[in-house]
């Protein structure tokens, strides 16, 4: 057996607590060596809960210590370039949280890294190795929907009710996106994957509760070059659990995605049925243990996409999500806000650059009275 792919983990907030963290120990052929944080309660939460033994305040002490073939990369948005291209510059290997980066050029910066160094360049798109996911890709591929028509996604959310974001750097204007950049990526991902390339945008976004200096909620309608219409959407008006909900709808039936019962659950496949003739409900969702760490072990979408990883890094395959692929939906999210801003629809390739900061600035926020004192 060859040796495991030795990984720091670096930004050890709650991409670690709530995603990969607990499935770490069952990735095959991975061993994290380090943990990488500017906070050291970070640090200490990686080492006593996680087991990953050495920590360090930055990538470079990290890098200058250990020896490491790969990071993933889960700071806030706006370090991903530096630090994705230093670890090109040093030889390493990637898996870059998304989104990729704020903007495409940051991505080329990032994409150019990598080749030239030869080095394997992942995007943490997990949804791809989900179960459900992959099942709703094959129902497409079998032709059971016929045409694809259209897809509506909405990830809502009732944040409303005790608005409470503080000074965290996803409400920040400096990520320059908020809740369109932080979710659309992965919704905007699956629409390229489930009908390929987008060819125009037109989106509006809001802002609707205290501190946030970017948008908390958007209505972003893409039309792609195969006629499809897909409609993103997230409200934080929504009063009930989170909701991440999917519909493709086809010329003979509709499939449907939707988070199982609300919980923040990452290990369970996601609910899924085949709708026809508006009266039959096919169950698609596939079949799975409520041993939720027996579920984890086996099926994880994050464990899966972390022995992805690995073997692209011992095989040097090209990664599912690339790099490029990572960059395709990040100028789908640059052209919605160009979008917004010109109040208009912007086609793709996006040519014109945009002033992320000046754009949010111009957001006038729709925050309802009783926050207001
Ligand atoms: N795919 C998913 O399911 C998923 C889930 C959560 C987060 N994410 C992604 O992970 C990234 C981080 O999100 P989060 O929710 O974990 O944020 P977070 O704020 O909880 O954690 C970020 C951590 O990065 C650290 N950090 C900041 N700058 C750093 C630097 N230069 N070097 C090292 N550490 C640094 C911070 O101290 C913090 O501990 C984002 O890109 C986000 O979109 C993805």
């Amino acid at each position: 057996m060859s040796q495991p792919v030795r990984l720091a983990f670096v930004g050890c907030g709650h991409c670690l607590s709530i995603s990969f963290g607990p499935v770490l120990p069952f990735v095959d052929g991975l061993e994290v060596v380090a943990a990488v944080d500017l906070d050291d309660r970070a640090l200490a939460r990686a080492r006593d809960e996680y087991g990953i033994p050495n920590g360090y305040h930055t990538l470079k002490e990290c890098l200058d210590t250990e020896r490491v073939d790969a990071t993933l990369i889960a700071t806030p948005v706006y370090e991903h370039c530096a630090l994705a291209v230093d670890c090109a510059r040093r030889g390493v290997h990637v898996l870059l949280e998304k989104p990729m980066a704020r903007t495409p050029a940051e991505c080329d910066e990032i994409i150019a890294a990598h080749k030239n160094a030869e080095t394997v360049l992942m995007v943490g798109f997990m949804k791809r190795f989900n179960r459900s996911m992959l099942k709703a890709a094959e129902l497409l591929e079998q032709g059971a929907i016929g045409q694809m028509m259209g897809i509506r996604h909405n990830w809502d959310w009732g944040g409303n009710e005790s608005a409470r974001f503080g000074p965290h750097w996803r409400g920040k204007r400096q990520t320059w996106g908020g809740q369109w950049q932080d979710h659309g990526s992965h919704s905007v991902d699956l629409a390229h994957w489930w009908a390929g390339p987008i060819r125009s945008v037109i989106a509006t976004f809001d802002i609707t509760e205290p501190f946030h200096e970017v948008e908390n909620e958007y209505n972003v309608i893409c039309t792609h070059a195969s006629g499809v219409r897909s409609v993103h959407q997230s409200t934080k008006f929504f009063h009930r659990e989170n909701e991440e909900h999917y519909l493709i709808f086809g010329e003979t039936g509709t499939i449907e995605l939707r988070h199982a019962s609300g919980v923040w659950q990452h290990t369970t496949p996601y609910e899924l049925y085949l709708h026809r003739y508006g009266r039959v409900r096919e169950n698609h969702r596939p079949p799975f243990s409520t041993n939720w760490l027996e579920e984890g072990k086996r099926f994880g979408q994050y464990k899966v996409e972390l022995e992805h990883f690995v073997e692209c890094v011992r095989t040097h395959a090209q990664p599912l999500a690339s790099g490029e692929s990572g960059r395709a939906v990040v100028e789908v999210l640059s052209a919605a806000y160009l979008s917004a801003q010109e109040k208009r629809e912007v086609t793709l390739p996006l040519t014109e650059t945009l002033d992320y900061e000046e754009f949010f600035r111009s957001i006038i926020p729709r925050v309802p009275p009783r926050y207001h004192g």
